[in-house]
């Protein structure tokens, strides 16, 4: 009958609708689903090797050279962020004390801040 086909086409149609726009978002995951920002500066990743490299022959688990603190962790860096950038960038009063680190170091330590202070 040409009404029952009419009512099966519509049908069909609107499955056929349904089922590629789910498919479209299966197929294509939104970024934050698999990652919140793939480019965000981590602790792991990019932060802790400078601190390796630049701080923990005095900061280290047990401080040494007249070092006040720890820097050898995620939390013990992320909780002194603040006093850290400030005496990484400055030049007259510096850490490490021998001399300013090169400008993309401290770009990436304060780009780990502006990220979240991610762990990884
Ligand atoms: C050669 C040893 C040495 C190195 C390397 C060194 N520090 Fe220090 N740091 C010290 C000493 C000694 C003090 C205490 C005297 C002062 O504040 O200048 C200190 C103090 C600090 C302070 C202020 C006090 C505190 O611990 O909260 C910060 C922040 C700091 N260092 C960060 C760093 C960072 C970050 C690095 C690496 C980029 C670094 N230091 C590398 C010896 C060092």
């Amino acid at each position: 009958m040409k009404f029952k086909n009419l009512i099966y086409a519509s049908a069909m149609s609107i499955l056929l609708f349904n089922c590629s726009s789910d498919s479209n978002d299966d197929l294509a995951p939104k970024e934050e689903e698999i990652d919140p920002d793939p480019t965000a500066i981590t602790y792991d990743a990019n932060i802790k090797s400078i601190f390796s490299s630049n701080c923990t022959n005095c900061h280290g688990s047990q401080p040494t050279n007249g070092a006040p603190t720890s820097y050898t962790t995620y939390t013990q860096v992320k909780n002194s962020i603040d006093k850290i950038i400030n005496r990484i960038n400055n030049a007259s009063n510096p850490m490490p004390q021998s001399g300013l680190m090169s400008q993309s170091l401290r770009d990436d330590i304060q780009q780990w801040k502006d990220d979240g202070l991610l762990e990884n």
